[in-house]
This record gives structure tokens, sequence and C-alpha cells, in this order.
């Protein structure tokens, strides 16, 4: 495994066993009802790439498989499921190189993941291959600010909260998703600018 996603599995291992506590006055004000909506537009076969917080929402009767490259992050999600007699399928795998065969999966979905996948695009492409022609992939994802002292802020604060956190706070995710060869993509904004809900329809 290369050094730089070493380095970021290694942060989430760090932080597996704070990171509800840290996130949940962010979970209240907003993210459970996020996660409750794309909850709604799942089916199929499932995959959700980077596991935490959405197994306590997943719907009953639905086919999930869910990864992680962080033994934490994945100790932590098993803890939960079992927690709430939840059926899924936890793997430990790099999005940046799944295991799964091609067109394995109807819809592939993340929550706050491509801020910390350490090449976004080859995890996106990866994304591609793995989903199905036609196939759904909803990300809801924090992005860099346009706004310009916001977006000035986020780099200049980005290299510490990567440090010590594991997340890029002025990724591009957008620009990403069509440099990974997306074509059908809508995007809407759920908080201002900076927290962007990303529907692609998978054309190969
Ligand atoms: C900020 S957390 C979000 C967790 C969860 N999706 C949520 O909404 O609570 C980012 C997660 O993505 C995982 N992750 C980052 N890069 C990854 C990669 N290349 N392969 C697999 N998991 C990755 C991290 O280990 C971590 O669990």
């Amino acid at each position: 495994m290369k050094e730089d996603v070493k380095k970021i599995m290694r942060r989430y291992d760090r932080i597996s066993h704070v990171y509800d506590v840290f996130e949940s006055p962010m979970e209240l004000m907003a993210l459970k009802q996020w996660r409750l909506d794309l909850m709604k537009e799942l089916s199929g076969k499932v995959l959700e790439v980077g596991i935490g917080k959405n197994i306590a929402y997943y719907p009953e009767n639905i086919d999930i498989t869910g990864i992680d490259f962080s033994q934490g992050m994945l100790k932590k999600a098993r803890l939960r499921a079992e927690t709430l007699g939840r059926q899924v399928h936890l793997l430990l795998m790099d999005a940046q190189a799944m295991d799964f065969a091609d067109n394995s999966f109807d819809t592939v979905f993340t929550t706050f993941v491509f801020c910390s996948v350490p090449d976004p695009i080859k995890g996106l492409e990866e994304i591609r291959r793995v989903c199905k022609e036609n196939g759904k992939i909803i990300l809801i994802e924090h992005v860099r600010s346009e706004q310009k002292v916001i977006g000035f802020l986020m780099d200049v604060l980005n290299p510490a909260i990567v440090n010590l956190y594991g997340a890029n706070i002025n990724r591009k995710t957008v620009e990403n998703v069509h440099a990974a060869c997306f074509t059908e993509i809508a995007v809407t904004n759920l908080y201002r600018d900076i927290v962007k809900k990303i529907v692609i329809k998978n054309f190969k």
C-alpha cells in the first residue's frame, strides 16, 4: 500500500474512537436529514464507500455492502451494526483499488468520503467501474467554497486539518467527478456552496 494511503488510513484509525462524538453536533443540525433523504434513493444491490453513521439509517430489506480502509472505522461500524441488529456486509478495502468485479452494484453512495480519499479521481473511477451501466451514484460531500474569502480560508486551514483529521476541506469534488469521466451529473447545494449532493447516472 502506498505511503499517502497509509497515512490517511492511520489518521482515521486514530480518530475512530472519537469520530461519533466529534460529529454529533453537525449530525443533529443537518446531517441526519440529509442521510435519511439519501436512503430513500437506494435500490438493488448497494455499495457504501467509507462507512460510519449511515448504518443507523439503512433501510430494511436492502442488500448493502460497506467498505472502509480504516480498521478502526470498520470496527466501530461492526459494533454499530451489531447493536442495531443490522445485517451488513462490511469489508476492509481501499476505494482506490476495490476487489469487486466490474458492474457489481446498482447503487453506490458515499457521504463525506471524497474529502479524504488520497487519490479522489482514482476512487471515483473505481466507483464507475464497479457500478452497473445506468446505475446510480450518489455523493454527499463538502467541497471548497467558490466564495473568495471562505475559499482562501479553507486553503489556509487545510494542511492543519488534514494533519489532525485526515480530511481536506478544500477539495474540488465536482471537478474531480468530471475528471473521472462521468457525464450525467446533477449537483444540488445542501449548505451554501460547501455541502453538495452529487447524483450521477453511470454511463460507460
Ligand atoms: C469523514 S469519514 C465519513 C464516514 C461516513 N461516511 C459518515 O458519513 O459518517 C470518511 C471515511 O472514509 C474512509 N475512507 C477515506 N478514504 C478511503 C479509501 N481510500 N478507501 C476506503 N475508505 C476510505 C475513512 O476511513 C472514513 O471512515
